[in-house]
């Protein structure tokens, strides 16, 4: 049977480049578009390298609808992983239309082309935010959607329209991946989360103070209604999201419809447990100091997984402790290539 070919928008990106990998080892054709505005096309060079496959690359804007048609037109596309989106919280909040306009049009436009394509098949980035304030851990796939933020809406609204292009014909197959806090880096040490100027996630800031970029690490809240005081979430091995997106792929080469599946491990860490583990990982403290909370943050939420494990016969396989060491690795190696 000929190799099924992949579209993988956002490939160079931190998650999309780790699902790379895991596609390209698995043995399907892969055509990645990214338009670089966060990520580096050396991240390619380096998926190449762990991988020894090759593939194309499309140097392209989800906006520039020509550009997609073009793509979809030049090469046979079995289906579709969409990962290319705007991602950061506060930003959309200063700039709505911005984040609109990739994640919900951009979206939109990729369908169309898909559709004229009769490429019917796709697997979506949606996130735990979507879930919103009031739904009590462990999250499950039926709760009410509820974004707080044009971040968070940008994901309800793609996924609602994701749902209703299911329901307006069985022919497409649609698989919305919830996913947690992903966190850590490839083994190799090669591709990882590398954010430009101060991180706001918490993995890539403890690494920045790890290797003395940063001075301290500042936890937003103490006083929390958790063990101990400080935010849970449910951090996941990078690479086992990757390998999300592998199931979910299969899935859909399987079934119609649309359905939605959380990537999480089940299990809250918090923020303290978190450094504590890091440093165990890593053989260097972080000094930390407990600060006020950050404006917009849940004390405590974690996945239920139980979903995504019977239909995609999925399970997180990565230790706390494989993650810091897998961050702490790509901070030492890839970060500076
Ligand atoms: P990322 O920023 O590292 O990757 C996104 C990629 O999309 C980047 O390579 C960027 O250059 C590209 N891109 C952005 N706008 C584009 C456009 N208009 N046209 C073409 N390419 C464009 O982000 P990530 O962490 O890898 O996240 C991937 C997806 O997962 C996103 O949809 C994100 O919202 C979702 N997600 C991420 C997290 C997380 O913690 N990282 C959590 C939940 C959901
Ligand atoms: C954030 C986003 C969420 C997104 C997710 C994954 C917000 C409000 N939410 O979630 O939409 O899906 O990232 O990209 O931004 N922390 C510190 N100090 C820091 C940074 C974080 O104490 O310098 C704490 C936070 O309070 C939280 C935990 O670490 O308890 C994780 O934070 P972060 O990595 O930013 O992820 P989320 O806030 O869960």
């Amino acid at each position: 049977m000929m190799p099924k070919t992949v579209l993988v928008t956002g490939g160079a990106g931190y998650i999309g480049s780790h699902a790379c990998v895991e596609l390209l080892n698995a043995g399907y054709e892969l055509s990645v578009l990214d338009n670089f505005s966060n990520s580096e096309p050396e991240m390619l060079t380096r998926v190449k390298q762990i991988t020894n496959r090759s593939f194309k690359t499309f140097n392209a804007d989800l906006r520039d609808e020509k550009a997609l048609n073009d793509l979809f037109a030049a090469s046979r596309i079995d289906a579709v992983i969409h990962f290319a989106a705007l991602k950061a919280v506060g930003e959309s909040v200063l700039h709505p239309l911005k984040y609109y306009e990739t994640n919900v049009t951009g979206t939109i436009n990729l369908l169309k082309a898909m559709q004229k394509a009769d490429c019917c098949k796709i697997v979506f980035s949606s996130s735990a935010t979507v879930y919103g304030l009031n739904n009590p851990s462990p999250y499950l796939e039926d709760y009410p959607l509820n974004a707080v933020n044009p971040y968070g809406s940008t994901k309800v609204m793609a996924e609602r329209i994701l749902l209703d292009l299911a329901a307006s014909d069985p022919m497409w197959s649609i698989v919305l991946l919830r996913y947690f806090n992903p966190i850590g880096a490839h083994p190799s040490g090669l591709i990882g989360e590398k954010p430009s100027g101060i991180p706001n996630n918490i993995m890539p800031y403890i690494t920045a103070v790890a290797s003395g970029r940063l001075p301290e690490l500042k936890i937003f809240g103490g006083d929390y209604q958790t063990a101990d005081g400080t935010g849970v979430r449910d951090y996941i091995h990078v690479v086992d999201i990757a390998k999300g997106h592998l199931a979910a792929l299969e899935y859909a080469f399987l079934h119609t419809g649309a359905e939605a599946f959380n990537l999480g491990t089940g299990k809250g860490t918090s923020v303290l447990e978190l450094v504590h583990a890091f440093e165990k990982a890593s053989g260097r403290s972080i000094p930390y100091k407990i600060t006020s909370r950050r404006q917009g943050d849940l004390a405590a939420y974690y996945a239920d997984t139980n979903k995504a494990n019977l239909h995609l016969g999925w399970q997180a396989q990565h230790s706390l402790i494989n993650m810091c060491k897998d961050a702490w690795r790509f901070e030492q190696l890839g970060h500076w290539l």
